[in-house]
C-alpha cells in the first residue's frame, strides 16, 4: 500500500514547476488530487498527467487569495472524494523590484498571493478538520506544507514584497501550528529552490542529463511531511533541494541588557549596546546566510 492511499490532497499552483511536481508525486504515493492554479491549459494537463499515470485528480482553477477559491478547494475535497487529509499551499508570484521603486500593485499582488493565498486555504482546511476533530472526539489526520523561501531568512534586496510574504508565511505557519495542534492538524513549511518558470532565468538551463535543480528534488519531503511519517513533526521550517534536507532551527536570543535602576536612560543605551555595534558600515544582524553553501550547484540568490 502506498504511503498516501485513500488520502485527499489539495495543491495549489499546481499547473507546473514546484506545484505540478508535488502534486504528482502525492498521487503517486495514493493520495487522490484536487489542483489548483489560475485557469488555463496548464492546470488541465497536469491533471491529464496524473489520469494518465494512473492516478485521480480533479481542477478547481481561480485566483487562490478570493476566498471563493479556498472555499471550492475544500468543497471539492470533501464532496468530490469524501473528505481532505493534505493541503499544500505552494502557488505564487514574483515581482521584483526594490522597495524605494515598488509600486502599488507589486506589492500587493505578490503579498495577496502568497501570504493571502496560504490564509485562504488554511482557513477553510482547519475549519473542516476542526469540526471533524469535534465530531470524532479527537484529533483527525491533518497535514499542511507551507512555501516560504530563503528570501525570508536573507531579506533579499530586490525582492522586499516576496521576502515580507515568505515571513509571514513562517509566522502563519507557526501560529496554525499551535492553534491547530490539538486538532491533529501538522503544519510545516519548506524553502525550496528548483529550476522552474520562477527561477530559470536566474539559474540557467539545465545541464544535460539528469537536473539537480529539478522540482521532482523537492517533491519528497512534501509526500513525507504530507504522509504518516509526518505525524510528529509540525511548526518545523525546511530548506530543500537538489540532495539537501536542512532543518533550520529557530532565532536565538544573541544578548540581554538590564537597566541598572529598571528603567533605561540614553546614557545606560549607549554604554550598553555601544560595545556590540561597532562595524561601520553595520551589516545587518537579523540574517542566516548559513543555508548559502548548501546549494553549491545553483546560482545567485534564491528567489
Ligand atoms: N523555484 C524556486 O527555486 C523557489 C525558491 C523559493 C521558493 N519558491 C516558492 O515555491 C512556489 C512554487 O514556485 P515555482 O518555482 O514552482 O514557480 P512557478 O512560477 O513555476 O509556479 C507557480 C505557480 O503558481 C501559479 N499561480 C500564480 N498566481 C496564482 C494565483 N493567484 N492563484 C493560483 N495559482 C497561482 C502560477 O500560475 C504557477 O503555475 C512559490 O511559492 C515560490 O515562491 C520557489
Amino acid at each position: 500500500m502506498a504511503t498516501l492511499d485513500g488520502r485527499v490532497a489539495i495543491v495549489t499552483g499546481a499547473g507546473q514547476g514546484l506545484g505540478a511536481a508535488e502534486a504528482e508525486a502525492l498521487a503517486a504515493a495514493g493520495a487522490r488530487m484536487v489542483l489548483n492554479d489560475l485557469p488555463g491549459p496548464a492546470l488541465d494537463a497536469v491533471v491529464e498527467r496524473i489520469r494518465t499515470a494512473g492516478g485521480t485528480a480533479v481542477a478547481v482553477p481561480g485566483d487562490v487569495a478570493d476566498m471563493a477559491t479556498g472555499e471550492a478547494l475544500v468543497k471539492a475535497a470533501v464532496d468530490g472524494f469524501g473528505g481532505l487529509d493534505v493541503l499544500v499551499n505552494n502557488a505564487g508570484v514574483l515581482r521584483d523590484r526594490m522597495i524605494f521603486s515598488m509600486s502599488e500593485q507589486e506589492w500587493d499582488t505578490v503579498v495577496r498571493v502568497h501570504l493571502r493565498g496560504h490564509f485562504v486555504t488554511t482557513r477553510f482546511a482547519t475549519a473542516w478538520w476542526r469540526d471533524r476533530s469535534k465530531d470524532e472526539g479527537g484529533p483527525v489526520y491533518a497535514r499542511i506544507v507551507n512555501t516560504a523561501s530563503e528570501a525570508f531568512l536573507l531579506g533579499s534586496a530586490g525582492q522586499a514584497n516576496y521576502a515580507a510574504a515568505k515571513g509571514g508565511i513562517v509566522s502563519l505557519t507557526l501560529a496554525t501550528a499551535r492553534g491547530c495542534a490539538r486538532h491533529g492538524v501538522r503544519v510545516n513549511a519548506i524553502c525550496p529552490r528548483a529550476r522552474t518558470g520562477m527561477t530559470g532565468d536566474l539559474m540557467g538551463a539545465p545541464p544535460s542529463g539528469p537536473d539537480p535543480m529539478a522540482p521532482d528534488r523537492v517533491a519528497p519531503l512534501v509526500v513525507h511531511l504530507a504522509g504518516p511519517s509526518g505525524a510528529r513533526i509540525t511548526g518545523e521550517v525546511f530548506v530543500v533541494h537538489g540532495d539537501v534536507v536542512a532543518l533550520l532551527g529557530p532565532p536565538t536570543v544573541r544578548a540581554v541588557f538590564r537597566a541598572a535602576t529598571g528603567t533605561w536612560t540614553a546614557p545606560e543605551l549607549d554604554a550598553a549596546l555601544g560595545t556590540v555595534f561597532t562595524a561601520d558600515p553595520p551589516r545587518p544582524g537579523f540574517v542566516c546566510e548559513e543555508t548559502l553553501p548548501l546549494a553549491a550547484t545553483t546560482f545567485g540568490e534564491p528567489s
